[in-house]
């Protein structure tokens, strides 16, 4: 209901119409260019997590019964590559553009996820769990690399291999089955931890029989969310939030009604705009305590972020940034999908700033962009060092994942002159109404349309 209260954007509830074939072939080549010099100030709904919502609706799949979501970004389009991925599998479901979600898996006619929707979205690797915790069988075209590492998925299978699951790979694809009886509990020790692994696992857990324990397992907000929705479910979680959580099977799960926690990461990154532009934005509906890792080194470098009841206030006056060294990490350090617009920001500062990406091998695609732009950037391994120039330029960018594309937008919003930041399409998967919740803080932000392009 979130949405529906807070958002400025959105006027009626619409029905959304799911075929992310064509929307993606649609805005594939638009592109949005910023024309930079003004601060942010204004007000920004925050969006319900993406990377929590993705693992909800893979959820949804281990029962039956109807589930309701409320503050779905229902406009993301890796929501909405889900949506159709499940759909084709049976899973029958309405969204709204109010952010309310129905989705009832009671008749599933396929437990197969091509490549076709896989290779276009690692995360629907997480339908894996639930499907094999429910049916006992999975069938999951395996994702390959990507642009930001090779991204391997062994620690997932290995999860399903220890409670009793038979893994087969042919022809690309990943097949796990079920023992007879069905999954049974186990201890995983997780070599590394892995958001994607510890969800995959816990949500196969649910069903399984007897107790799992997941050691070493990622501590992320969203998966508390998501262990939250599953308790509601009926599963018996306990240890959410710590490294260690235990799940005790039950035989089966029931409907529910969740309310998708806020966009930790779309939040930091408009946090770190005004760092850039300067001025005061209310982010609406949103939190700190997710963002305590950010907030530190922002509130170092010269920006005041208050709490006031659901919205968090930034705010940055004319005073020079102040550089500061960063390293990603596993919740609750440094977000590596914050790296990127934090790397944007430390270009701008007094003095320089180190950032050292631990997670990911290649997530450093912004930086020729950011250097195209006057950036002064060394990169040396997983470091990089960050010295402030006076001023960046603005330039014909573009970049291959979705939080390097976000940096871009933000580097253009202080750069001198015009920036068009091309394949807009990253930014599509995981931000909601980019364009317009800039605008609606000053921002000169424009999208162009491939069909506008060609008039
Ligand atoms: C999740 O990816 C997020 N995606 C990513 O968000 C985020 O960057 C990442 O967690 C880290 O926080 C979603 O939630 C949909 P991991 P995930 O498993 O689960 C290695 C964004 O911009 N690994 O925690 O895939 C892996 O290669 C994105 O929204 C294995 O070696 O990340 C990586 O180096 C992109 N084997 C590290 O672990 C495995 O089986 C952490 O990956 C699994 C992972």
């Amino acid at each position: 209901m979130h949405n529906l209260k807070h958002s400025p954007l959105v006027e009626a509830p619409e029905f959304i119409v799911i075929d992310p074939h064509k929307a993606m072939m649609a805005s594939s080549l638009d592109k949005i260019r910023v024309q930079g010099g003004t601060q942010l100030n204004g007000e920004i709904p925050i969006s319900g997590a993406k990377n929590a919502a993705l693992k909800h609706l893979c959820a949804a799949m281990l029962t039956g019964d109807p589930i309701q979501f409320t503050n779905m970004p229902v406009g993301l389009k890796d929501i909405q590559t889900l949506a159709a991925l499940m759909k084709e599998m049976g899973v029958e479901m309405t969204l709204r553009s109010d952010g309310v979600m129905f989705v009832q898996a009671k008749d599933i006619h396929s437990t197969e996820a091509p490549y076709d929707l896989v290779r276009r979205m690692r995360a629907s690797v997480l339908v894996m769990g639930p499907l094999l915790g429910r049916f006992g069988e999975a069938t999951v075209s395996l994702p390959g690399g990507c642009s930001i590492g090779t991204r391997p998925i062994d620690l997932h299978l290995d999860g399903f291999r220890a409670m009793g699951a038979d893994i087969t790979l042919e022809e690309g694809y990943v097949k796990a089955t079920a023992p007879a009886g069905g999954l049974h509990g186990a201890k995983i020790l997780f070599p590394k931890v892995s958001v994607g692994a510890t969800e995959n696992v816990m949500m196969a857990a649910t069903l399984a029989k007897g107790e799992t324990v997941l050691m070493n397992a990622a501590r992320e907000p969203e998966i508390i969310d998501q262990g939250e929705a599953l308790i509601k479910m009926g599963a018996k979680i306990s240890g959410l939030g710590t490294s260690e959580i235990r799940i005790e099977g039950v035989p089966h799960l029931h409907g529910m009604t969740h309310d998708i926690i806020p966009d930790r990461i779309e939040t930091g990154t408009f946090m770190i705009g005004v760092a850039l532009t300067g001025g005061t934005v209310t982010l609406k509906h949103t939190r700190t305590d997710f963002l305590t890792s950010l907030i530190g080194p922002l509130q170092q470098a010269g920006v005041t972020i208050e709490e006031s009841g659901e919205d968090v206030i930034v705010h940055r006056n004319g005073k020079p940034l102040v550089g500061t060294d960063i390293m990603t990490e596993p919740y609750p350090g440094f977000a590596t999908d914050l790296q990127a617009q934090f790397m944007t920001m430390l270009t701008m500062c007094e003095g320089a700033g180190m950032v050292t990406e631990t997670i990911f091998e290649n997530r450093f695609m912004h930086v020729p962009e950011l250097q195209r732009m006057g950036a002064d950037i060394t990169v040396q391994g997983n470091s990089a060092i960050v010295r402030g120039v006076k001023k960046l330029k603005g330039a014909e960018v573009m970049a291959t994942d979705l939080r390097a594309s976000v940096s871009l937008i933000l580097a253009g919003l202080v750069a001198e002159g015009e920036t068009t930041v091309d394949r807009i399409y990253h930014l599509d998967r995981g931000y909601e109404n980019l364009v317009d919740k800039l605008e609606a803080c000053g921002a000169k932000v424009f999208r162009e349309s491939s069909r506008q392009a060609e008039e």
